[in-house]
């Protein structure tokens, strides 16, 4: 199995690939590139520790050979958020940044699977299907936005307001990633009540989790431990289920459903990417709502991504 990380350097990256070198199964190669020239030494660090996953570091002109032979590439590359900005407020640099960056996994790597990380997701995984498509390599099935963190968000919210163990709280999140298009379906959260009152006051706070992080940070940045944890959740499950293990992951993908081209779905994995979508189950009159409020501007972010490509 080969990992590549593009955008290793950075707060994500650091966290994502030291988690990869402890927790990829034995054998595996990690490849980290970035355009920061910190990167080798990054790579250099990480192969210190004492496991069988070997690591490289690949800088601005290596790109090619960070991707050849890749069975997933995650994507963190491209700027946070400061306070005060929305995510679509990335969009002027980040656009680029994806875009650039799937063309050369289209000619490295074309049969790879790709998570996208980078902000605003619910746009840059539409560049990235624009991008692929224009190169003549799109394969729906193998390319995810990476809508972990608002699961584990959502779980350890829940755990936390009602006494349990977060291990053990399973929470739907649909939909897409900024704001209102962040949906936890808290109505399928099993053996756990929540009044009126506290599905409202969670929903909002699962979707205000990210701004949370970047108000506390105060300007250094946004998310990035818990995103770390979040996609390396999401690689671990796509590896375990490229070696035949039965995984279902929320995952934002194209679906072509009535919801948006692009929606988070529960996924069930397989080798080769996305095996099943599977329904999201019925929803309670609270989320059906909040799901017809969104969909409008969720379908214009992934048509912005979809015009930065081809216009
Ligand atoms: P960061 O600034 O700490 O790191 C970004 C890294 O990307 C830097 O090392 C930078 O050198 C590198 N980079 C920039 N352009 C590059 C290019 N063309 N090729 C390769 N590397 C490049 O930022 P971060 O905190 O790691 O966040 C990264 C992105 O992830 C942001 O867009 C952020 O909004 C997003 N994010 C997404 C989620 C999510 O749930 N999907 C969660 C948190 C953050
Ligand atoms: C998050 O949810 O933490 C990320 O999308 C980063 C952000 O800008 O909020």
């Amino acid at each position: 199995m080969k990992v590549a990380v593009l955008g290793a350097a950075g707060g994500i990256g650091q966290a994502l690939s030291l988690l990869l070198k402890t927790q990829l199964p034995a054998g595996s190669e990690l490849a980290l590139y970035d355009v920061a020239p910190v990167v080798p030494g990054v790579a250099v660090d990480l192969s210190h520790i004492p496991t069988d996953v070997k690591v490289a570091g690949f800088g601005k002109d290596d790109l090619a050979q960070a991707l050849t032979g890749c069975d997933i590439v995650l994507i963190p590359a491209g700027v946070p958020r400061k306070p005060g900005m929305d995510r679509s407020d990335l969009f002027n640099i980040n656009a680029g940044i994806v875009r650039n960056l799937v063309e050369a996994i289209a000619d490295n790597a074309p049969e790879a699977c790709i998570g996208i990380i980078t902000n605003p997701v619910n746009t840059t995984v539409a560049i990235a299907a624009e991008a692929l498509k224009a190169k003549g390599v799109y394969n729906k099935n193998k390319l995810f936005g990476v809508t972990t963190l608002d699961v584990i968000r959502a779980e350890t919210f829940v755990a936390e307001l009602k006494g349990l163990s977060a291990t053990n709280v399973h929470v739907p999140v649909i939909g897409g990633h900024s704001g209102t298009t962040i949906l936890p379906l808290l109505s399928q959260v099993k053996g756990v009540e929540l009044t009126d009152e506290e599905v409202a006051s969670l929903t909002t706070r699962i979707q205000n989790a990210g701004t949370e992080v970047v108000e506390a940070k105060a300007g250094g940045g946004s998310a990035t431990l818990s995103m770390g944890q979040a996609a390396a959740r999401f690689c671990l499950s796509l590896v375990a289920a490229m070696k035949g293990d039965n995984v279902v992951e929320y995952t934002y993908v194209e679906t072509n459903s009535d919801d948006a081209e692009f929606f988070s779905h529960p996924v069930r994995l397989g080798p080769n990417g996305v095996e099943e979508i599977l329904p999201y189950g019925e929803l309670s009159a609270f989320e059906q709502n909040a799901k017809d409020a969104m969909l409008e501007g969720l379908r214009g972010d992934i048509k912005l991504g979809q015009d930065f490509v081809n216009n």
